[in-house]
Parts: structure tokens; C-alpha cells; sequence
């Protein structure tokens, strides 16, 4: 009976959620006034990155500055991508936040720069206002006649209510068949978008509330509108200027943002789309929404993108780009420059740079709880301690990642809980990069193209020095 899948093995599969490295990250954590309420957003210590990144927030949430440019730097896993993250979560859904890798700007499709001008119009949201005539009411009468042969146009008269008045609308055949598929009878309160015809079903009205109870618990009751039957409403969208740019440059217009295969858009488009939104913004039609663009990994860029992310952090349409990395002094890439963080030293001097520190003990184990509580891991005090001491001697990645192995080789001997031994086990299961590094050294002979460490050490100088 094989392809036969029961039941509870559907239920097994769609239950299975998955965990991301940063799943436990709901948000910065702090108040109002930029103090650290412990315990939310799980986020634990880097106080000084932390706050730094709630200013960002309030200076992003007012909107008034465009083109700033913050970088966090700091050892590997001290949590820059963590914080970015946070951030993300903390700007609710209107303000657009685009998170890219800088080697994602190498394809063979499309340019570097092109990559870069995309991801920046992502990250500017245009938030346009429009305005609708609507007719809002009480549905008093549905009256439809039928021609006595059922063929020819099907005519009708439609009663509506508000508080304050009562009119008698003319339905042809369009109407009555959207009337028809929304259910619509006496006692609905429903509205009529005049521009196209549509039909949205708002409830039931208060007073019919006592019916006899044939209605569902899924049903809404509203009370009648109020004033006039003819209302004008204004509804807001918000989009990314990218968004238009795709629309407008192609053929097959908005599918293309679907595929995401945008290929190269012409500046003449870009140029025109400005134009347009700068004009919309003057007669109070939209406003503009600038995100926030995450680049992290940012020393995988080269020169060619520094210079042009100098000369776009100062258009008007520009983002907050917030950039991470890890190295020190090192070489720019496809250059023989040593520079801090591997930039070049004019673009640094446009950047707000935050520090990232390392964790101390207490920092870490609290971190790793919030880690086996987000990967529904029970891990005794014990394991949680040697955890700790491994993360303190390895690095916190390598112990995250013992966690969920470490509930494996537990469940394999039965126990829900994982124990000092488990953890023990897959500690010599799995290498961390110092052990792996050390038997490299012993075995070095064996290998194919070993090349001795200490010759290589002085343009592996990735990592700042903590
Ligand atoms: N303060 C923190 N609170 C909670 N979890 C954290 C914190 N800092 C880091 N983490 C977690 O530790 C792991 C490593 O952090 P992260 O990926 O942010 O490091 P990073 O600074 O971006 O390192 P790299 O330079 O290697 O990219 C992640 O799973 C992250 O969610
Ligand atoms: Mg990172």
C-alpha cells in the first residue's frame, strides 16, 4: 500500500514548524523612553547596540531623515543580524524593510549597481490615498422581477436606509446578480462602491438583531448607518517605489513581480516615476514612507559599490541603510587596500557606526534558554550549564546548535529532557572550528593542498580582534 498516507502522518507533517536562527527574536525590547524591559522581544544584554538601534526606530518611525547610513560592527555572533531583525519586527507592517546579502549583488543578469537601485526602491514605501464614492446602507427591500419565459433582462428595485434617509434604486442585471451571489436580503447592511458596482457585505443591522435565530455565530451585526446614503471614503495603499518601477517597465507588467525576474529597468522609467511621485506628494495624493534597507555581510562588496552607495545615500528618495560586519583591518575586496571593516574610508565617514560586544556568561545562558524554549527543548539545569561553558570556550552558534542535536541523541535513549550526557555525546560527535582547526594541524599531511597556517595568517586578518 505504498503512496497511502493516513492520516495522523498529514497531521504530523503539517504541524512540524519550522525554527529559523533568529525565530526567538520578536523585537528590541525596550519602552518608550528607550529603557530595557527585560524579558521581551527576546533579546537579552547588548544594551548600548540595543538603544542605539531604539533611536534608529523613533528617527525611522518619524520619517524625516532619508539617507542615513548606520553600520554595526562587531565579532561574529554578537548579534547584529539579531538586532537588525528586530528592528524589521518592531516597524509594523506599512514601513517596508528589505534585507539583502551583499554577495547578493553579484548576477550575472543584472548589474551590481542595478541590484543595489532595486533593493533601495524596495525599501521606500509610497503610501497613496485615494478616494471613493460609496453608497452605505440598510437593505429595506430586494424586489426582483422575473420576466414570466425566465429569458430577456432582469430588472428590480432595491430599498435602502440610513438613519436619516430612505431611496429607492433602479437595479439592472449586473447589479441583482451581485446582489445574488453576496446573499444580500432585507435587514444586511451593505456598501456600493459607485465606481465599479461591487458589493461588500458589511453585517446584519442591530435592529434585526432578535430575528429568530437562524443566523450563524459568524454573523456581524452592525448598527444602520448614519446621514447620508452617499458617502465618500478615503482608502490608503501603501507600495514600494520598486513596485511601480515593475509595473510600469515591462510588457507583462505586475507578474513580473511575482517571478521577481525583473531584469534591468530603464532610468528614463525611474526618472518618470519620480517625476509622477513628486507630483502626487505636491497635490497631497501620497506620501512618502522611507524604510530601511539591511545589508548585511556588507565587506562583500567592492569598489564599485561603495562609491555608488556614496552617491545614492544622498538622493532624497534614499532609505536608512543599516550595514553589518564582522572584519577588522582588512582588504577591500578586489583591492590591495587594507581599511577598517574592509570599506573604504569615505564611506565610513558617512556612517554612524554601533559596536556590537561580546557576552558574558550570564548573557549567554539566557540566550541559549530562550533558544531550547523557542526549539521546544527541555534542557536539564546541568545541560544548560555545560552548555553554557561550551558556548564560553567554543562560540554561542556552535552551542545553539547542540541543542537540537543534543534532543535527538535524548530521544534516541528515550527521555524527553536533555541531560548533561546527551550534550557530552554530541560535543564529540560534532567539532567546533578550534577542535576542527587542531585536527587539521595533526593530520595535516594527509590532506590535499594543505597550506601551514601561520603562512596564510597575514591576509586571514577576517575576524576584529575582541
Ligand atoms: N542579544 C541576543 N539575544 C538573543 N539572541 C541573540 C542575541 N545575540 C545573538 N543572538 C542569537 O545568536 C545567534 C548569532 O547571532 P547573529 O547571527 O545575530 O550574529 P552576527 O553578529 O550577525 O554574526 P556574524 O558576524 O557571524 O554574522 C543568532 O541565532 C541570534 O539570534
Ligand atoms: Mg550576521
Amino acid at each position: 500500500m505504498e503512496g497511502v498516507i493516513s492520516t495522523s502522518q498529514i497531521k504530523d507533517i503539517t504541524r512540524l514548524e519550522r525554527t529559523g536562527a533568529h525565530s526567538h527574536i520578536k523585537g528590541l525590547g525596550l519602552d518608550d523612553k528607550l529603557q530595557i524591559t527585560p524579558g521581551s522581544g527576546g533579546m537579552v544584554g547588548q544594551v548600548k547596540a540595543r538603544k542605539a538601534a531604539g533611536v534608529i526606530l523613533k528617527m525611522i518611525k518619524q520619517g524625516k531623515i532619508a539617507g542615513r547610513a548606520i553600520l554595526m560592527a562587531g565579532a561574529p555572533g554578537t548579534g547584529k543580524t539579531a538586532i537588525a531583525m528586530a528592528l524589521a519586527q518592531e516597524l509594523g507592517n506599512d514601513v517596508p524593510f528589505t534585507t539583502i546579502s551583499a554577495s547578493e549583488v553579484y548576477s550575472l543578469e543584472i548589474s551590481k549597481t542595478e541590484v543595489l537601485t532595486q533593493a533601495f526602491r524596495r525599501s521606500i514605501g509610497i503610501r497613496i490615498k485615494e478616494e471613493t464614492e460609496l453608497i452605505e446602507g440598510e437593505v429595506v427591500e430586494v424586489q426582483i422581477d422575473r420576466n414570466v419565459t425566465g429569458i430577456g433582462p432582469k430588472v428590480g428595485k432595491l430599498t435602502l436606509k440610513t438613519t436619516d434617509m430612505e431611496t429607492i434604486y433602479d437595479l439592472g442585471t449586473k447589479m441583482i446578480d451581485g446582489l445574488n451571489k453576496e446573499k444580500v436580503i432585507a435587514g444586511d447592511v451593505i456598501q456600493i462602491d459607485k465606481a465599479t458596482g461591487r458589493i461588500t457585505k458589511l453585517g446584519r443591522s442591530f435592529s434585526r438583531a432578535r430575528d429568530f435565530d437562524a443566523t450563524g455565530s459568524e454573523v456581524k451585526f452592525v448598527s444602520c448607518p448614519e446621514g447620508e446614503l452617499q458617502v465618500r471614503k478615503e482608502i490608503v495603499h501603501t507600495v514600494s517605489l520598486h513596485e511601480i518601477d515593475v509595473i510600469n517597465s515591462r510588457q507583462q507588467g505586475f507578474l513580473a513581480l511575482f517571478s521577481g525576474d525583473t531584469g534591468e529597468i530603464k532610468p528614463e522609467v525611474r526618472d518618470q516615476i519620480n517625476m509622477k511621485v513628486a507630483e502626487w506628494r505636491e497635490e497631497g495624493k501620497a506620501t512618502i514612507v522611507p524604510g530601511v534597507l539591511f545589508i548585511d555581510e556588507i565587506h562583500m562588496l567592492d569598489m564599485e559599490c561603495y562609491s555608488f552607495l556614496n552617491r545614492a545615500l544622498e538622493s532624497n528618495l534614499a532609505p536608512v541603510v543599516i550595514m553589518a560586519s564582522n572584519r577588522g583591518l582588512s582588504n577591500i575586496r578586489g583591492t590591495n587596500y587594507k581599511s577598517p571593516h574592509g570599506m573604504p574610508i569615505d564611506l565610513l565617514d558617512r556612517l554612524s557606526i554601533i559596536s556590537t560586544m561580546s557576552y558574558s556568561q550570564d548573557e549567554i545562558e539566557q540566550i541559549l534558554k530562550i533558544r531550547a524554549i523557542e526549539e521546544e527543548v527541555d534542557l536539564s539545569a546541568d545541560a544548560c550549564m555545560i552548555l553554557t561553558k561550551v558556548a564560553m570556550e567554543t562560540s554561542l552558534r556552535y552551542a545553539i546548535n547542540l541543542i537540537s542535536t543534543g534532543y535527538l541523541v535524548a530521544q534516541k535513549r528515550k527521555s524527553n529532557v536533555v541531560s548533561v550526557e546527551d550534550i557530552k555525546r554530541v560535543y564529540s560527535l560534532f567539532l567546533d572550528e578550534k577542535r576542527s582547526v587542531q585536527y587539521l594541524q595533526e593530520y595535516q599531511a594527509e590532506f590535499m593542498f594543505n597550506t601551514p597556517l601561520n603562512a596564510q595568517a597575514d591576509d586571514n586578518n577576517m575576524v576584529l580582534d575582541s
